[in-house]
């Protein structure tokens, strides 16, 4: 199993390290534009084996494609992150024209490659590689409500005083501060719904806290996170590479589920060896389809503005 991950920044280079700490694929390619960067990244986690246990193959190279080749999964996040105080969707202008080369490449060395989408604004750079390469959507998948569930499990199990192993829970919606929709009604900690332990302000809270997640980081750190970035990606590609059948919410291409149509926005779906298995359909309360679909409105404006940037 051969996992490329484009970008040799901080998440890319976290989510070569969960991948390889986890030790379940024998190949993972580094690849960055910046000369000798992805090289380095990867002869450091290489000196890191011994240590952690591992003996997946880590390695780097500068832009050199033809070093992906025969890929079954490529995890994308170049691009530029965000800067304190910015949106996702501002990054657009500059992100979408990374990815559409970045994702024309990778198919060239590994036309059979299950594509992971991590660039910001992720839904609509999801929605991008669906437009640009054509290939069937099953293996087109971004990696956002991954994140933002692992955010929302975080912030239950702080508000229960509780271990975060005992909490279930899912975020759906579009990855953006507004777009999220943490399902509170949904979420339990071992079977009991969450509800009966928080009372309804507290849930707010843990509600907002999840929303701002990464913006909240993006404002302690200077740019946007990478420890849970980099872990939920090794999640899905983890689930795909051993053929798991785990259930996620990703940003998939909607053809008519939860009655919407030409969009990516995250929704759970099962994956396995072939990447989205199948999507789930779960019964919505009337908020929580408002909620969708107004989230689907604001996904579908930023991705309208693709048609100017071409
Ligand atoms: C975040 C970025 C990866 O939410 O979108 O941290």
């Amino acid at each position: 199993m051969k996992v490329t991950v484009v970008g040799a920044g901080a998440v890319g280079a976290s989510c070569a390290e969960y991948i390889a700490i986890k030790n379940f694929v024998s190949e993972v390619v580094l690849l960055d534009i910046k000369e000798n960067f992805a090289e380095g990244k990867a002869m450091d986690l290489m000196q890191t084996s011994s240590l952690n246990g591992f003996d997946t193959k880590i390695t780097g190279c500068t832009n050199d494609y033809s070093k992906t080749a025969n890929s079954d999964i490529a995890v994308i996040t170049s691009g530029i992150p965000r800067k304190p105080g910015m949106t996702r969707e501002e990054l657009i202008g500059i992100n979408a024209g990374i990815v559409k080369t970045v994702s024309t490449q990778l198919l060239e060395y590994s036309p059979n490659v299950i594509l992971i989408i991590v660039s910001n604004p992720m839904d609509t750079m999801t929605y991008l590689t669906h437009k640009v390469t054509g290939i069937p959507k099953n293996r087109i998948i971004g990696m956002g409500g991954a994140l933002d569930s692992a955010r929302f499990k975080y912030r239950l199990a702080e508000a229960l005083e509780c271990p975060v192993s005992d909490i279930d829970g899912m975020v759906i919606g579009g990855h953006s501060d507004k777009g999220m929709i943490p399902l509170t009604r949904l979420a339990t900690r071992n079977s009991v719904r969450v509800s009966e332990s928080i009372n309804s302000e507290r849930l707010d809270q843990v509600l907002n806290d999840t929303k701002v997640g990464g913006a909240t980081l993006t404002s302690m750190l200077g740019t946007s996170a990478w420890y849970a970035p980099g872990a939920a990606v090794s999640s899905l590609v983890h689930a795909i590479a051993c053929d798991q059948k785990k259930i996620f919410p990703c940003s998939v291409y909607l053809d008519g589920e939860y009655g919407l149509k030409d969009i990516c926005i995250g929704v759970p779906v099962v994956l396995g060896e072939n990447g989205i298995e199948k999507i789930v359909e779960i019964d919505l309360s009337e908020n929580e389809k408002a909620a969708l679909s107004e989230s689907a409105t604001a996904v579908n404006t930023t991705n309208s503005l693709l048609a100017d940037l071409n």
